[in-house]
């Protein structure tokens, strides 16, 4: 096993796009990495430059003890797994897995028993005489999971490998990744653009946009206290809502643009311009909360996600747990604990944490 690290990783592709700025990274030994944004981020690029897949314009990388920007992929000791199980569909499954364990002229014993020990983990032993054309998306996956686990490498790189499968196997294929990783204990990189994959399967989350990373951290920090406008809307569902304001005068409230106060946690300077954000989750009804206007009602089970109309007609959705579902065009108060509302710069979108107000 190994411990990855990126400095002042960059990269530029020759028709100038400028897909990765500056990265700088430290995945430790035995950690499950999630790299998670939305599409063109970047993502890709970062794993695949450390695959050895991508050249590097700047910065350098490094496995374990030894900088491998001028490695062969080869020889970086890792294995790579992909959205298309690019499974040879010619070969059995036991074939598929052997493949790269013949082509480094590993004994034929040892091969066995690295087949049977992968295939017995994922619970593929029966398909192992089966080619891919007769095997479920599902199955195909695991034997993709199966060819990279043969291999025993030091870092195991994982592009978007769930995203063919349908909701329910992609869920399920989720926890045996999470239990097979406990298992292993192989240092992982994972990529992502699905927020809820990257919370449930990281130790720890790196949010990506336009080629910078936002924030680093565990699931829930990540997802508590967001380093910013993007990290907060981007982590969570459904997202959080935003609204345009002005710090009151007394520093505890914030004066909605289009109507309404909030009270907020701690002060701040009073005339400062802020994001306000509320989780949907975080919305309750009260009396003494602001007016909005039901638009629609996506009854969930257990929970109602309600989409208002705000303020000066600002899109909202508070999650709730009501007896009966509102009818379309009627009047709603919500409102938030002081604690769940979360502020950011207006201008620069960082979060602004609680400050003393110097009078
Ligand atoms: N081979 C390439 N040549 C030129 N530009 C590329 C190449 N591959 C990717 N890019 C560009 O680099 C940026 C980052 O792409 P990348 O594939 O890393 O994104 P991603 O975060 O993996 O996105 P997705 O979620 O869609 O897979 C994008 O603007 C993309 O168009
Ligand atoms: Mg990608």
């Amino acid at each position: 096993m190994a411990r990855v690290r990126l400095s002042n990783v960059d990269k530029t592709y020759p028709g100038g796009t400028r897909a990765v700025r500056g990265c700088s990274l430290e995945i430790s030994d035995g950690e499950f990495l999630v790299l998670v944004g939305p599409s063109g981020c970047g993502k890709s690029t970062l794993l695949r430059m450390v695959a050895g897949l991508e050249e590097i314009t700047e910065g350098t990388i490094e496995i374990g003890d030894r900088i491998v920007n001028d490695v062969a992929p080869k020889d970086r000791d890792i294995a790579m797994v992909f959205q298309n199980y690019a499974l040879y569909p010619h070969k059995t499954a036991r074939a598929n897995l052997e493949f790269a364990l013949k082509l480094r002229r590993i004994p034929r014993a040892e091969r066995d028993r690295r087949v049977t020990e992968a295939a017995r983990i994922l619970g593929i032993e029966e398909l192992l005489d089966r080619k891919p054309g007769r095997m479920s998306g599902g199955q195909q996956q695991r034997v993709a999971l199966g060819r990279a686990l043969v291999r025993e490498p030091a870092v195991f790189l994982f592009d978007e490998p769930l995203s063919n499968l349908d909701a329910k196997l992609r869920h399920q294929t989720r926890g045996e990744l999470k239990e097979l990783h406990a298992r292993v204990g192989t240092t992982s990189i994972y990529v992502t653009h699905d927020q809820e994959e990257a919370m449930t399967l990281g130790t720890r989350v790196v949010v990506m946009k336009d080629g910078v990373i936002q924030q680093v951290g565990p699931p829930l920090e990540v997802f508590r206290p967001p380093a910013n406008r993007f990290v907060a809307t981007f982590i969570g569902a459904p997202a959080m809502n935003l609204f345009e304001g002005v710090v009151g005068s007394d520093g505890t409230g914030v004066e909605i643009e289009g109507g309404g106060r909030i009270a907020i946690d701690g002060e701040r300077t009073p005339g400062t311009e802020v994001t306000l954000g509320i989780r949907p989750q975080h919305l309750i009804e009260t009396p003494d909360g602001i007016e909005c206007r039901v638009r629609v009602c996506e009854p969930l089970g257990d929970e109602t996600d309600v989409m208002l109309d705000g303020p000066g007609e600002v899109p909202l959705t508070a999650r709730l747990r009501l007896d009966e579902v509102p009818q379309a065009g009627s009047k709603m108060r919500v409102g938030v604990l002081p604690a769940n509302t979360h502020l950011f710069g207006r201008e620069c979108g960082e979060r602004m944490e609680s400050e003393t107000v110097v009078a």
